[in-house]
C-alpha cells in the first residue's frame, strides 16, 4: 500500500489552533493596474496590509504549463486550479490529453469510440457541448476533430447541439464561432456526410448547470436537444444567434441566449436525439456536464420529466466526468489520474478537515480539490458544508454568499473540531464573469472584509493561515490590444472581458501562531499553485511529502 506517512518538520513545530487555508476565487495579481483592474480599483484594506508585510506575501503562476493546461497561452481554470492546489502536483489536464488523443490518433482506438461507431451506418452521431475557442470547458477544434474523424470513418449523419459561450470568450465572439462550424460541417456536407446544427441556446441558459444549482436549466436543454422543442425555431443557427442575441437596447450575451431549435422547411426539427442513435458530450471539463449525463444515462431519472428517454442510446463523454459514479460509463479520453491528493495524507495521517463554500464553488474545494473525487474521502473526519448559492446573475448580488460563509468558517474554526479549514469564496470569480466592473470591484471589497473577520479569529486562537487564489479573473475587466491597450465599442463603451486572464495570484501566509523565522523562500520564482499543498503540509509542522512541488517557505 502507498506510504501516506508525514514527517515532523525539522523547525516548524505544529501550530497550537486550526491552519486556515482561503481561496479568494478569480482575484488575479495583474501587471495592469488601472481603472479596469477591479482588485486594483477596490478598497482593499486588509490586502493592502498584508502585502506590505515582508517576505509574507508573494505570486505564483495559475495558468498554462503551470497548471497542466496546454500552452502558456491558456489562461487558467477553477478545475485545474483547485486540482493543482489539492494535489501539490501537475498533471496533464483534459485540454491536453484531448489533444493528445486526436493527434496520435488513439481516440479513434478506444472502447468509446466503438460504441459511437455502431451509430456511423444506420443512425445519427451528436455531439453536444460548448462552441468556443475558450479551452476551459472545451474546444472548437477539438470538435472539428472528432466530426472529421467520424465523417471519415463513416457516419452518414451528424448533428451538433451548441452552447454559446461568451463567458471564457468575448460575448459576441459566438456569431464567429457558429459561422466558422458552420463551414465545416458545409465541406462535411460536401463529402456526403448530413451533418448540421440542430439545437442550442446559452451556456448559463441551458445544459450546463454545475452542482445541482438550478436543474431546470439542464431540463431546457434537454428539450431542445433531445426532443427538439424550444421557445424559438429557426432555420439556420447563425440566424438564431443574432436574433436572439437582440439589438442594442434589449441586447442578450451569448451566455444567456435562449434555447432554440434548428427546423427544415416542413417546419420539423432537424435533429432530434431518437432510439439508437450516438451522444458525444464534447466538454472535457467535468463540472458543467455531470447533470446532463446523469440526464442521458440513467434509466431511472426523476429529477425533471424526460418526456422520452431514448432507447439504445450510445452515450459517451469526452471523458469520464466523476470516477467515484463512473460517470459516464463510456468515454472517448480517460480523464486525468490525479492521486495522492493533499486530503488523503491529512485523513491517514488524522487531521480532522472541514471545507465550505456556496454552491457555484463547492465542488470546486471538495471535488476538484480532491482530484475529482465526489464525496468524502474520510467521512469521520471531514466536514463539507455548501451554502445555497442564489440563482441570479451574480452582478445583481455581488456580495453573493461571502458573509454566510465567512460565518460558517469561523464556527468551524472556534470549534476546535478541525486542524484545517478550508473556505472558497466565489465573488471575484463569479462576479467577474458578468463583466461588470463596478459590481466587480465590490465583490472585491466583500472579500476583504470577510478576510479580515476571518484573519482574526484566527490569530485569537494561536493559529495560521495561507490565502491565496485559484486563477485571475476581477484583475482584468476589459479587452485589450496586444500592447494592452483596452479597447472600446464603436459606442465609445470600453469592451468588457467577462473571461479569466493570465494573471499569476497572491499568496500570503501569516497568523499569530507562525514562527516569525518561516518566510517565503527567495529561489522558487517561477512557482505555482501546485506548491501551495507542500506549504500548508509545513504549516502544519509537517514536512511536505516528497511527490509534492516544492515548498514555498523556509523557516
Ligand atoms: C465557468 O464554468 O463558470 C467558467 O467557464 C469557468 O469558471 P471557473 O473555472 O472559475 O469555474
Ligand atoms: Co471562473
Amino acid at each position: 500500500a502507498y506510504d501516506y506517512s508525514l514527517t515532523p518538520h525539522s523547525t516548524i513545530a505544529p501550530p497550537v489552533g486550526p491552519v486556515l487555508v482561503c481561496i479568494m476565487d478569480g482575484f488575479g495579481e495583474n501587471e495592469f493596474k488601472d481603472e479596469f483592474n477591479a482588485t486594483h480599483v477596490a478598497n482593499t484594506p486588509t490586502l493592502d496590509a498584508l502585502r506590505a508585510v515582508p517576505d509574507r506575501f508573494r505570486s505564483i503562476k495559475a495558468h498554462g504549463t503551470a497548471v497542466g493546461l496546454p500552452t502558456d497561452a491558456d489562461m487558467g481554470n477553477s478545475e485545474v486550479g483547485h486540482n493543482a492546489l489539492g494535489s501539490g502536483q501537475v498533471v496533464d489536464q483534459g485540454a491536453r490529453l484531448v489533444d493528445i488523443a486526436l493527434e496520435t490518433g488513439k481516440m479513434y482506438e478506444g472502447a468509446g469510440w466503438k460504441l459511437i461507431s455502431e451509430a456511423f451506418d444506420a443512425n445519427t452521431v451528436h455531439f453536444i457541448g460548448l462552441l468556443s475557442d475558450g479551452g476551459v470547458h472545451s474546444r472548437a477544434n477539438q470538435l472539428v476533430g472528432c466530426l472529421r474523424g467520424a465523417a471519415e470513418r463513416g457516419a452518414k449523419r451528424l448533428r451538433c447541439h451548441i452552447l454559446t459561450d461568451g463567458r471564457d470568450v468575448p460575448d459576441g465572439s459566438s456569431v464567429r464561432f457558429v459561422e466558422e462550424l458552420e463551414a465545416e460541417l458545409a465541406s462535411l456536407r460536401e463529402k456526403g456526410c448530413d451533418a448540421r446544427i440542430a439545437s442550442g441556446g446559452g451556456r448559463m441558459q441551458i445544459t450546463m448547470d454545475r452542482y445541482e444549482a438550478d436543474w431546470s436549466m439542464v431540463k431546457r436543454g434537454w428539450d431542445a436537444h433531445v426532443l427538439g422543442q424550444a421557445p424559438h425555431t429557426f432555420k439556420d443557427a447563425k440566424t438564431a444567434v443574432i436574433t436572439l442575441r437582440g439589438s442594442d437596447d434589449t441586447a442578450v450575451s451569448d451566455q444567456y441566449i435562449a434555447p432554440f431549435v434548428i427546423v427544415d422547411e416542413a417546419d420539423v426539427p432537424v435533429g432530434t436525439i431518437e432510439d439508437g442513435d450516438a451522444v458525444v458530450l464534447f466538454n472535457f471539463r467535468a463540472d458543467r456536464m455531470v447533470e446532463i449525463s446523469k440526464a442521458l444515462e440513467y434509466e431511472s431519472f426523476s429529477t425533471f420529466d424526460r418526456v422520452r428517454h431514448p432507447k439504445g442510446l450510445r452515450f459517451v463523454g469526452m471523458m469520464q466526468y466523476d470516477g467515484d459514479l463512473k460517470l459516464p460509463a463510456n468515454f472517448l479520453v480517460p480523464p486525468p489520474e490525479i492521486s495522492h491528493v493533499s486530503g488523503e495524507y491529512m485523513v491517514k495521517n488524522g487531521l480532522t478537515v472541514f471545507a465550505t463554500s456556496e454552491t457555484q464553488k463547492f465542488g470546486h474545494v471538495t471535488f476538484f480539490w480532491n482530484g475529482n473525487r465526489s464525496g468524502y474521502l474520510d467521512a469521520k473526519l471531514e466536514q463539507y458544508l455548501e451554502i445555497p448559492s442564489d440563482n441570479i446573475e451574480f452582478n445583481h448580488a455581488p456580495d453573493m454568499k461571502a458573509f454566510e460563509i465567512t460565518a460558517a468558517t469561523k464556527e468551524a474554526l472556534t470549534s476546535g473540531k478541525y486542524k484545517v479549514v478550508r473556505a472558497n469564496f466565489a465573488n471575484p470569480d463569479m462576479v467577474g464573469h458578468t463583466g461588470d466592473l463596478a459590481a466587480t470591484v465590490r465583490a472585491c471589497e466583500t472579500v476583504d472584509k470577510c478576510v479580515k473577520e476571518l484573519l482574526e479569529v484566527v490569530d485569537s486562537l494561536n493559529g495560521r493561515w495561507l490565502l491565496t487564489s485559484d486563477h485571475g479573473n476581477a484583475d482584468d475587466m476589459v479587452q485589450r490590444d496586444k500592447k494592452g491597450k483596452p479597447l472600446h465599442g464603436e459606442d465609445g463603451k470600453p469592451l468588457p472581458l467577462t473571461s479569466h486572464t493570465l494573471a499569476p495570484v497572491p499568496i500570503f501566509i501569516g497568523g499569530r501562531g507562525l514562527p516569525d523565522s518561516v518566510v517565503f523562500r527567495a529561489d522558487l520564482p517561477d512557482a505555482g499553485l501546485a506548491n501551495v499543498a507542500a506549504t500548508t503540509f509545513n504549516l502544519l509542522g509537517f514536512e511536505s511529502p516528497a511527490i509534492y512541488k516544492p515548498t514555498l517557505v523556509t523557516a
